[in-house]
């Protein structure tokens, strides 16, 4: 390994799990990540292995990204066995590379969950999340023109709590902590901004109902309050949200 050219650049090992495809079988590979900028985000130090990768004419490692700003939700991975990597409340392609030491390892995987199958290397189907959120993350309502602000007043409080659910950005760590592959923080989150609301009254009867069903139905497993997921959530989204979709559900239950 090259030294470290100063104290602001540092060398890793990283051990990538690699996998061809869904039915491929994967394994751990080791690279070298040299003289990374300490200013580096985690995912431009990737970027930076990569195109030595191409140049060597291999395949490159696969990773999901959009934003980079932490707001899409696109990115994510288990590093050293963390869900986006030992700082709290902070995204993978928002964690930066001060964060690790030179000549640290760095293993890093795929989120684990039997609903989030594996399409290559670090990249991962959440398609079930879109799936969950068809089955009733949405209101009815016409929203026609622009509305007036003030034409339905809700409370600061109740808007505020609504505001905080929404900040769930989809990512999937939630369910890759959680040692039972729940869902339910991301259920929560998405059943709590429209129960708060009331825009989203007018389907509450069926909502958690129908969410709850799909979240079985692609596999995710169920809570046994771990609160790995809560730790773990780059939003810092509460499980608040999980006692409340469990009310939301208790409720549709018996009306529905
Ligand atoms: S790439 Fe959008 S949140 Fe990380």
């Amino acid at each position: 390994m090259k030294q470290a050219s100063g104290e602001k650049c540092i060398n890793l090992k990283l051990k990538v799990w690699r996998q061809k495809a869904e039915e491929s079988n994967g394994r751990l590979e080791s690279f070298k990540a040299e003289n990374i900028s300490k200013d580096m985000s985690f995912l431009e130090m990737l970027d930076v292995v990569n195109e030595e990768i191409i140049l060597s004419g291999k395949d490159p490692i696969a990773l999901d990204h959009d934003c980079r700003e932490g707001i899409c939700g696109s990115c994510g991975a288990m590093v050293n066995g963390r869900a986006h990597g030992p700082e709290k409340g902070t995204t993978l392609c928002q964690l930066h590379m001060r964060h690790f030491s030179n000549g640290d390892t760095v293993v890093i995987e795929p989120w684990r969950s039997r609903a989030f199958k594996v399409v290559k290397d670090l990249v991962v189907d959440r398609s079930a999340f879109d799936k969950i959120i068809q089955a009733g993350g949405y209101i009815s309502v016409n929203t026609g023109g622009a509305p007036d602000g003030n034409a339905i007043p809700v409370p600061q409080e109740v808007a505020e709590k609504a505001m905080d659910a929404a900040e769930c950005i989809g990512c999937g760590a939630c369910a890759a902590a959680c040692p039972n592959a729940s869902a339910m923080l991301f259920t929560g989150a998405k059943i709590s901004q429209f129960a708060l609301l009331p825009q989203g009254h007018p389907e509450a009867k069926k909502r958690a109902l129908a969410m709850v069903g799909e979240m079985d139905k692609q596999g995710f497993g169920n809570c046994t309050n771990e609160k790995e997921c809560e730790a773990e959530c780059p939003k810092g989204i509460s499980i608040i949200n999980i006692a409340r979709m469990n009310r939301e559900f208790l409720k549709s239950s018996i009306l529905s």
